[in-house]
């Protein structure tokens, strides 16, 4: 049983490259990536602690695959369930939309009673709006390969940090 599922959505591939950066910080077997367009959400009951990674498409839109994956989610997936998540998206193409769909998933998860975590500071983004902001914070990790690429990295890394205990805790069942 996989402790940790990563469920991500993608369209060019990007964040599922993000995806397999973050499972090497990992240990083996501590956590297992699902594609949403692979995957339905029964796979996340199987999980102690979620990661959920998208990129904004469209004008502001969820991609696809997982709009239609969270349409198929009731609380029984996630309620109680320890979730740190992650966006992508273009802050110099789309900057009154950006990583709009990471504060849409937020919400729905959210609504059905996720303990969400990993909130992410806006400093460092220059952009007009966005779905993703709460109280002047991210909702998650934001990432914008487009533009701040070499910047990935060091995000990644000072992210997980905070949020790999609360995540590996969340997994702990004695
Ligand atoms: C057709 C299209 C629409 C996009 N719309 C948005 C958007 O509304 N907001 C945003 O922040 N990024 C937007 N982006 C940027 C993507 O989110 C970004 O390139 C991301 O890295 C793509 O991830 P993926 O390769 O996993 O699909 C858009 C990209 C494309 C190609």
């Amino acid at each position: 049983m996989a402790k940790i599922g990563l469920f991500y959505a993608t369209d060019t591939g990007n964040t599922r490259k993000i995806a397999k950066r973050i499972k090497k910080q990992f240990e083996e077997g501590e956590i297992e990536l699902f594609d949403v367009a692979k995957a339905t959400p029964d796979a996340m009951k199987d999980c102690e602690a979620l990661i959920v990674g998208t990129p904004t498409l469209g004008d502001g839109e969820l991609p696809d695959t997982l709009a239609a994956f969270l349409e198929q989610m009731d609380s029984s997936h996630v309620s109680g369930k320890t979730i740190a998540m992650f966006g992508l998206g273009d802050q110099v193409g789309y900057p009154t939309e950006f990583v709009d769909a990471l504060g849409i998933t937020y919400k729905k998860l959210k609504k059905l009673g996720a303990n969400l975590i990993g909130g992410w500071s806006a400093e460092g983004y220059e952009f007009e709006k966005s779905k993703a902001l709460r109280d002047g914070e991210f909702v998650g990790l934001v990432l914008d390969q487009d533009n701040q690429a070499d910047q990935t990295n060091e995000r990644l890394e000072e992210w997980l940090e905070q949020v790999k205990p609360e995540l590996l805790g969340a997994t702990v069942t004695g």
